[in-house]
């Protein structure tokens, strides 16, 4: 792609954060722009955001933990858009504590939004843009898949296993000269509402509200709290994503720690040494 200019984007989590800025980027580059999220009440005060750059907008609610939901979403972006242009699998969630105390509700939450939200993005629209040979999809992963630190075990499973799948996406689409490209964006602290996951977390998958659960959420909630609020702004993040996707650029790393980080990983594997301890920053 070569311009947005009267293009689709399609982005999930667009209610806040990252997906917010995704969307108000991509409007200002002149595309219409599909914005899902379970936040209807935030939807709506999203697109009047996104709204005001003069592109048509639509919203809406979609959990991507269920394909049924992104293929919905797919049908009513053609229906009134005419097609996709570019997908971006963003919407998230964080959560955390040490391995042994954490609940099956925290893995198969945590795993449904930020690992089948990408699946099912892809599923529902890659036949879309291989069919029209043109597109781009952006898969939001982490500096937390690419390499493991403390008390992020289902983050950390769920955003490499997004680099996982990105990387084959990338391959498949080479393979058959595909115009399509693919991106993963491996963002470190970005100011965003991630520390407030919680509020989106479905009934069904609730933690028991005991003493000692509550007040580890709290300790998770206030120590992520104290990182993201010094973080990137999501707008300068954004940028760089549609930047990549003009570029064609796969690898989509926010930070200036990151290669360094990156590299030591590498290092340990090559010589056999333990993994470098290392916290996101
Ligand atoms: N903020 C950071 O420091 C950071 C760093 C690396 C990666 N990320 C990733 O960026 C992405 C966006 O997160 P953010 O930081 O903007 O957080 P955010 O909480 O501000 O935004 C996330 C959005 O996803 C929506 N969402 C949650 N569950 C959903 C579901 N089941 N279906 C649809 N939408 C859902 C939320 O309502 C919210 O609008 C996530 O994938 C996150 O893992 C964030």
């Amino acid at each position: 792609m070569d311009t947005f200019q009267d293009k689709v984007a399609v982005v999930t989590g667009a209610a806040s954060g990252i997906g917010l800025a995704m969307a108000k980027a991509f409007a200002s580059a002149g595309a219409n722009v599909a914005l899902a999220d379970v936040d209807v009440d935030g939807l709506d005060a999203a697109a009047e955001q996104v709204a005001a750059s003069g592109t048509s907008v639509l919203t809406q609610r979609c959990d991507v933990r269920f394909d049924t939901e992104l293929e919905a979403l797919r049908d009513r972006v053609v229906a009134e858009f005419g097609t996709a242009h570019v997908l971006c699998n963003n919407a998230g969630i964080g959560s955390g504590g040490p391995l042994d105390g954490l609940t099956r509700n925290d893995w198969e939450w945590t795993l449904g939004v930020n690992l089948w939200g990408v699946i099912n993005g892809i599923s529902a629209f890659l036949g879309l843009l291989k069919a029209q040979d043109e597109g781009h999809i952006v898969n939001t992963a982490s500096v937390a898949g690419l390499f493991g630190s403390p008390f992020m075990g289902p983050y950390t499973a769920s955003k490499f296993a997004v680099v996982g799948v990105s990387e084959v996406l990338h391959h498949e689409l080479a393979m058959v000269g595909s115009q399509v490209g693919a991106s993963v964006l491996c963002p470190s602290w970005v100011a965003t509402r991630i520390h407030e996951s919680e509020r989106t977390r479905p009934a069904e998958l609730a933690n028991p509200e005991t003493p000692e659960a509550l007040s580890a959420a709290a300790g998770i909630r206030d120590l992520i709290n104290s990182v993201v609020s010094e973080g990137m702004d999501p707008d300068d993040v954004a940028q760089l994503v549609l930047d990549a996707v003009l570029q064609r650029r796969f690898w989509i790393l926010t930070h200036d720690t990151t290669a360094a980080v990156v590299e030591r990983r590498t290092t340990s594997i090559l010589s056999g040494e333990a993994p470098p301890f290392v916290m996101p920053q």
